[in-house]
Protein backbone atom coordinates (compact mmCIF):
# COMPACT_ATOMS: atom_id res chain seq x y z
CA UNK A 1 0.00 0.00 0.00
CA UNK A 2 1.12 3.46 -1.10
CA UNK A 3 2.09 5.01 2.38
CA UNK A 4 0.66 8.43 1.92
CA UNK A 5 -2.79 5.93 1.95
CA UNK A 6 -1.58 3.84 4.75
CA UNK A 7 -1.34 7.03 6.90
CA UNK A 8 -4.76 8.70 5.67
CA UNK A 9 -6.91 5.28 6.16
CA UNK A 10 -5.07 3.97 9.05
CA UNK A 11 -8.13 3.68 12.05
CA UNK A 12 -8.60 2.33 15.31
CA UNK A 13 -10.33 -1.07 14.63
CA UNK A 14 -12.64 -1.81 17.63
CA UNK A 15 -14.89 -4.86 15.99
CA UNK A 16 -12.62 -7.41 14.54
CA UNK A 17 -13.32 -10.93 12.78
CA UNK A 18 -13.06 -13.96 14.30
CA UNK A 19 -10.44 -15.43 11.74
CA UNK A 20 -6.44 -15.81 13.10
CA UNK A 21 -3.56 -14.36 12.70
CA UNK A 22 0.10 -16.49 12.63
CA UNK A 23 2.99 -15.97 14.94
CA UNK A 24 4.85 -14.89 11.29
CA UNK A 25 2.50 -12.25 10.79
CA UNK A 26 3.33 -11.08 14.10
CA UNK A 27 7.06 -11.37 13.33
CA UNK A 28 6.89 -9.43 10.24
CA UNK A 29 5.19 -6.20 12.30
CA UNK A 30 7.56 -6.67 15.17
CA UNK A 31 10.58 -6.50 12.28
CA UNK A 32 9.03 -3.28 11.31
CA UNK A 33 8.54 -1.58 14.69
CA UNK A 34 12.42 -2.74 14.86
CA UNK A 35 13.00 -0.20 12.13
CA UNK A 36 11.91 2.73 13.66
CA UNK A 37 14.41 5.56 14.26
CA UNK A 38 15.95 5.41 18.13
CA UNK A 39 17.79 7.81 20.61
CA UNK A 40 21.53 6.71 19.77
CA UNK A 41 19.49 3.56 18.28
CA UNK A 42 19.49 2.52 21.52
CA UNK A 43 15.72 0.46 20.32
CA UNK A 44 14.15 0.76 23.80
CA UNK A 45 10.80 -1.57 23.19
CA UNK A 46 10.44 -5.30 24.15
CA UNK A 47 6.95 -6.76 23.16
CA UNK A 48 4.86 -9.46 25.16
CA UNK A 49 2.82 -11.48 22.50
CA UNK A 50 -0.42 -13.18 23.26
CA UNK A 51 -1.53 -15.71 21.52
CA UNK A 52 -4.14 -18.43 21.89
CA UNK A 53 -5.16 -18.67 25.69
CA UNK A 54 -2.49 -16.17 26.50
CA UNK A 55 -4.58 -14.14 24.46
CA UNK A 56 -7.70 -14.42 26.39
CA UNK A 57 -6.02 -14.14 29.66
CA UNK A 58 -4.98 -11.02 28.73
CA UNK A 59 -7.95 -9.68 27.42
CA UNK A 60 -9.19 -10.00 30.92
CA UNK A 61 -6.62 -7.90 32.15
CA UNK A 62 -8.32 -4.95 30.30
CA UNK A 63 -11.65 -2.70 31.54
CA UNK A 64 -15.13 -4.13 30.14
CA UNK A 65 -15.25 -1.73 27.85
CA UNK A 66 -11.77 -2.28 25.84
CA UNK A 67 -12.44 -6.06 26.58
CA UNK A 68 -15.44 -5.33 24.05
CA UNK A 69 -13.50 -3.65 21.98
CA UNK A 70 -11.19 -6.46 21.23
CA UNK A 71 -13.54 -9.21 20.73
CA UNK A 72 -12.40 -11.86 18.19
CA UNK A 73 -9.20 -10.38 17.98
CA UNK A 74 -6.21 -12.84 18.14
CA UNK A 75 -3.13 -11.33 19.04
CA UNK A 76 -2.62 -8.51 22.13
CA UNK A 77 0.69 -7.04 22.09
CA UNK A 78 2.11 -5.33 24.98
CA UNK A 79 5.09 -3.13 24.59
CA UNK A 80 7.27 -1.74 27.65
CA UNK A 81 10.26 0.32 27.21
CA UNK A 82 13.37 -0.54 29.22
CA UNK A 83 14.35 2.27 31.76
CA UNK A 84 17.35 3.84 31.48
CA UNK A 85 18.17 3.56 27.62
CA UNK A 86 16.38 6.20 25.39
CA UNK A 87 17.06 10.08 26.18
CA UNK A 88 19.76 8.71 29.16
CA UNK A 89 23.84 8.68 29.00
CA UNK A 90 26.06 5.45 29.44
CA UNK A 91 26.49 6.86 33.26
CA UNK A 92 22.57 6.44 33.04
CA UNK A 93 21.69 9.76 34.12
CA UNK A 94 19.38 12.20 31.37
CA UNK A 95 21.05 13.96 28.21
CA UNK A 96 17.67 16.42 28.06
CA UNK A 97 14.93 18.18 29.67
CA UNK A 98 12.54 15.27 28.92
CA UNK A 99 14.04 13.02 31.58
CA UNK A 100 12.45 9.58 30.20
CA UNK A 101 10.50 11.42 27.83
CA UNK A 102 12.29 9.93 24.51
CA UNK A 103 11.52 6.50 25.88
CA UNK A 104 7.94 6.53 25.11
CA UNK A 105 8.74 9.06 22.17
CA UNK A 106 10.70 6.23 20.88
CA UNK A 107 8.26 3.49 21.42
CA UNK A 108 5.18 5.92 19.98
CA UNK A 109 6.97 5.49 16.77
CA UNK A 110 7.60 1.69 16.80
CA UNK A 111 3.91 1.81 18.11
CA UNK A 112 2.95 3.66 14.62
CA UNK A 113 5.00 1.35 12.72
CA UNK A 114 2.92 -1.77 14.09
CA UNK A 115 -0.22 -0.31 13.09
CA UNK A 116 0.51 1.17 9.57
CA UNK A 117 3.00 -2.49 8.97
CA UNK A 118 -0.90 -4.63 9.93
CA UNK A 119 -2.65 -2.28 7.85
CA UNK A 120 -0.23 -2.89 4.86
CA UNK A 121 -0.62 -6.26 5.65
CA UNK A 122 -4.81 -6.33 5.73
CA UNK A 123 -4.47 -6.39 9.75
CA UNK A 124 -6.04 -3.76 12.40
CA UNK A 125 -5.12 -2.08 15.49
CA UNK A 126 -6.31 -0.41 18.21
CA UNK A 127 -4.13 1.01 21.02
CA UNK A 128 -5.12 0.98 24.70
CA UNK A 129 -3.88 2.82 27.02
CA UNK A 130 -6.28 1.52 29.98
CA UNK A 131 -5.16 -1.99 31.31
CA UNK A 132 -4.60 -4.10 34.23
CA UNK A 133 -0.79 -2.92 34.77
CA UNK A 134 -0.19 -5.09 37.59
CA UNK A 135 -1.63 -8.40 36.33
CA UNK A 136 -0.01 -7.75 33.32
CA UNK A 137 3.01 -7.50 34.83
CA UNK A 138 2.69 -10.60 36.90
CA UNK A 139 1.25 -12.62 34.06
CA UNK A 140 4.30 -12.14 31.80
CA UNK A 141 6.80 -11.73 34.89
CA UNK A 142 8.10 -8.55 33.53
CA UNK A 143 10.98 -7.29 35.19
CA UNK A 144 10.86 -3.66 37.03
CA UNK A 145 13.62 -2.62 34.71
CA UNK A 146 10.77 -2.25 31.86
CA UNK A 147 7.79 0.07 32.25
CA UNK A 148 4.50 -1.07 30.39
CA UNK A 149 3.18 1.12 27.84
CA UNK A 150 0.18 0.04 26.59
CA UNK A 151 -1.78 -2.53 24.81
CA UNK A 152 -1.82 -3.88 21.25
CA UNK A 153 -5.04 -5.43 19.48
CA UNK A 154 -4.06 -7.23 15.95
CA UNK A 155 -6.96 -8.48 13.74
CA UNK A 156 -8.87 -8.31 10.75
CA UNK A 157 -11.10 -5.47 10.90
CA UNK A 158 -15.14 -6.27 10.72
CA UNK A 159 -15.30 -2.86 10.09
CA UNK A 160 -13.71 0.50 8.67
CA UNK A 161 -14.67 3.17 10.53
CA UNK A 162 -15.24 7.00 9.36
CA UNK A 163 -11.90 9.17 10.07
CA UNK A 164 -12.24 11.51 13.21
CA UNK A 165 -11.73 14.71 13.13
CA UNK A 166 -8.20 16.46 13.41
CA UNK A 167 -7.34 19.91 14.05
CA UNK A 168 -5.88 21.50 11.14
CA UNK A 169 -2.54 22.79 10.35
CA UNK A 170 -3.00 26.42 11.40
CA UNK A 171 -4.46 25.04 14.52
CA UNK A 172 -1.05 22.97 14.91
CA UNK A 173 1.49 24.76 14.05
CA UNK A 174 3.40 28.22 14.12
CA UNK A 175 5.26 29.04 11.18
CA UNK A 176 7.92 31.97 11.28
CA UNK A 177 9.70 33.17 8.21
C1 LIG B 1 -1.96 6.48 23.88
C2 LIG B 1 -3.29 6.05 23.34
C3 LIG B 1 -4.18 5.38 24.17
C4 LIG B 1 -5.41 4.96 23.68
N1 LIG B 1 -6.23 4.23 24.49
C5 LIG B 1 -7.38 3.73 24.00
C6 LIG B 1 -8.21 2.86 24.77
O1 LIG B 1 -7.87 2.51 25.93
N2 LIG B 1 -9.35 2.40 24.22
C7 LIG B 1 -9.73 2.75 22.96
O2 LIG B 1 -10.80 2.29 22.52
N3 LIG B 1 -8.98 3.58 22.18
C8 LIG B 1 -7.82 4.06 22.66
N4 LIG B 1 -7.01 4.83 21.86
C9 LIG B 1 -7.40 5.14 20.47
C10 LIG B 1 -7.81 6.63 20.29
O3 LIG B 1 -9.07 6.83 20.87
C11 LIG B 1 -7.83 6.93 18.77
O4 LIG B 1 -6.52 6.81 18.27
C12 LIG B 1 -8.34 8.34 18.47
O5 LIG B 1 -9.68 8.49 18.88
C13 LIG B 1 -8.26 8.68 16.98
O6 LIG B 1 -8.95 7.72 16.20
P1 LIG B 1 -8.19 6.92 15.04
O7 LIG B 1 -7.09 6.13 15.70
O8 LIG B 1 -9.22 5.99 14.43
O9 LIG B 1 -7.66 7.91 14.06
C14 LIG B 1 -5.77 5.24 22.33
C15 LIG B 1 -4.85 5.90 21.50
C16 LIG B 1 -3.62 6.27 21.98
C17 LIG B 1 -2.63 6.93 21.04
Amino acid sequence: MELSKAIENRRSIRKYKDLPVTEEQVREILTAASLAPSWTNSQPSRYYVAMGDARDAVAAMLPQFNQNNVINAPVLIVPTVVRGTSGYGKDGVARTHLDDGFLHFDNGLRVENICLKALDMGLGSLIMGLYDEKAIREYFEIPDTQEIVCVLSIGYPDIQPDARPRLSVDEIAVFKK
